[in-house]
């Protein structure tokens, strides 16, 4: 059976099948199916309970307007299923979109990219393929995974078939995820320079062409687009350390590391975004990356790039510290029995998604100083806290049920405690009545704002003793 027409030797997608029903595969390809009715659209997922949320009406993860476009499409050329084999049998093109974690044990342990589930898809494409498809690398991956792809398929399909391989890294950011697909800033595909390769690209080109602008699809070769991913989150991270490292100077010097940062972004050549100081800049994506980069660096004997790379890194994890040892000066040298409101779990605003959230890093040292966290944020589940908080290093499940208090909203979790910790942007923490925060509280009541969002002067004539993170406070 030939799934792929070819037209004046053009080649039409006609139905595409996403392996990995994650953060970015279910958004992604929820946006095509919305964009492309004449397309069949199935995401396929081993993980059965994942799908099941996906069919229903609660989805697996919260992401400002997703759930419109599910429910626009799902039934008509959306479909979301657990028969992985299907999927692939049927699709011309199939994206894989599989997770590509940090290794934790063996060879580039904390630093190289696990591989084991794309090439796990890559070989069941392989065995169950009956006719010649497009393979995307949707995941993000090192340079040079495409050759292994490759060979897996090459060594692995019948005879007479053949695989493009494209790689079409994705840029959405959770919380923004629909408005990103929407209207990317550009759309990258890769592809080996041979007549079929730039066939593929086209073919794939097309599906984007339906909704994101010509000139916005940019195509190259296979290597640049794979390296293209990595680079664009090393530099967006490390705007954020450098930003955070400024941050120190200026709680040292009486600068204001928004007025600081403001200034550099109007220069045209800087801009303006990703200059906000924070805790420490946390989700899936950016340390894994730039690991992944620091251990590519090494693979290839640069030990110079590898280290200017990791330093982005560092500069991070010495900001969550910095935050962490504040507070405890600040609350006189301990924090021992102490009660503590953390607001915000989630790495950032608009999602439910902790990966990496600076919130474990600071509370895992919180519970370690055995104070009493309580903790609320609008959209992290319980269950996932626990999950996030559960280690043996840490605390046992006894202690973790003794010091942490998981609360439904702001103002029951600041009740009686002696500091409020904000660790998360959400909006709705700008706006609280913090007079009725500050009346509940043990006294002195503390503020750290780990996110500069308060208005320190009102918070200081309520009487919190106030800490922002980049600016001293008076
Ligand atoms: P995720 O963990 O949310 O989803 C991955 C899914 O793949 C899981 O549901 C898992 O069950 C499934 N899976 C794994 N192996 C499989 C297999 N062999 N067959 C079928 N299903 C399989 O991950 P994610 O956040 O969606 O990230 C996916 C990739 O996209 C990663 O490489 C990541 O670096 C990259 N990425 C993520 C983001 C983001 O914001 N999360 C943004 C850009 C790129
Ligand atoms: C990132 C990239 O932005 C996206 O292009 C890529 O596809 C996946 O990785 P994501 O991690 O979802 O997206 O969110 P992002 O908005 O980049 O924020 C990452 C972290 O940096 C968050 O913890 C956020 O709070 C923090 N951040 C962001 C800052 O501390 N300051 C900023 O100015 C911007």
């Amino acid at each position: 059976m030939a799934t792929v027409t070819k037209e004046s030797n053009m080649t039409t997608v006609t139905k595409i099948c996403c392996i990995g029903a994650g953060y970015v595969g279910g958004p992604t390809c929820s946006v095509i199916a919305f964009k492309c009715p004449h397309i069949q659209v199935t995401i396929v997922d081993l993980n059965a309970e994942r799908i099941a949320a996906w069919n229903s009406d609660t989805l697996p993860i919260y992401e400002p307007g997703l759930d419109e476009i599910v429910r626009a499409c799902r039934g008509r050329n959306l479909f979301f299923s657990s028969d992985v084999d299907k999927g692939i049998l049927e699709a011309d093109l199939i994206f894989v979109s599989v997770n590509t974690p940090t290794k934790k044990s063996g060879i580039g342990a904390g630093l190289a990219a696990d591989l084991a589930y794309v090439e796990s898809a890559t070989r069941r494409i392989a065995r169950i393929a009956t006719s010649s498809k497009i393979v995307v690398e949707k995941s993000t991956v090192p340079c040079r995974t495409a050759e292994s792809m490759r060979a897996i398929l090459e060594a692995n399909s019948r005879e007479n078939i053949h695989f493009d391989i494209l790689s079409n890294p994705e840029f959405l950011a959770e919380g923004t995820a629909i408005p990103d697909l929407l209207k990317p800033d550009r759309v990258l595909i890769g592809s080996l320079q041979s007549e079929e390769g730039k066939r593929a690209q086209q073919a794939l080109a097309a599906v984007y062409a339906n909704w994101v602008p010509r000139a916005n699809i940019i195509t190259m070769g296979l290597w640049s687009s794979e390296l293209s991913k990595l680079a664009a989150n090393a530099l967006l991270a490390q705007r954020i350390s450098s930003v955070n490292a400024l941050s120190a100077i200026c709680e040292a010097t009486g600068a204001d590391v928004d007025e600081v940062a403001h200034a550099c972004g109007l220069d045209s050549r800087i801009g303006p975004k990703f200059l906000k100081a924070s805790v420490g800049f946390g989700g899936s994506c950016f340390q894994k990356d730039i690991l992944n980069l620091v251990y590519l660096s090494e693979s290839l004997h640069l030990p110079e790039v590898a280290d200017y790379w990791r330093q982005i890194v560092t500069m991070n994890e010495y900001q969550k510290t910095r935050f962490f040892e504040l507070v405890i000066r600040r609350l006189f040298n301990t924090v021992t029995n102490k009660h503590l409101a953390i607001y915000g779990f989630a790495f950032k605003k608009n999602t439910g998604d902790t990966r990496e959230s600076a919130a474990i890093t600071l509370v895992k040292q919180f519970i370690k100083e055995k104070a009493n966290v309580h903790i609320y944020d609008p959209k992290v589940d319980d269950a996932q806290i626990e999950m996030d908080l559960t280690d043996p290093s840490v605390a046992t499940p006894a202690e973790f049920k003794k010091h942490v208090t998981i609360h439904h909203d702001a103002y029951s979790c600041a009740q009686d405690v002696d500091a409020v910790v904000i660790l998360t942007e959400w909006d709705e923490f700008k706006t609280l009545d913090y007079e009725k925060v500050y009346r509940n509280m043990n006294k002195p009541a503390f503020i750290f704002d780990g996110r500069l969002i308060l208005d320190t002067t009102k918070m200081k004539k309520i009487g919190f003793q106030v800490d922002v993170i980049g600016r001293q406070v008076y």
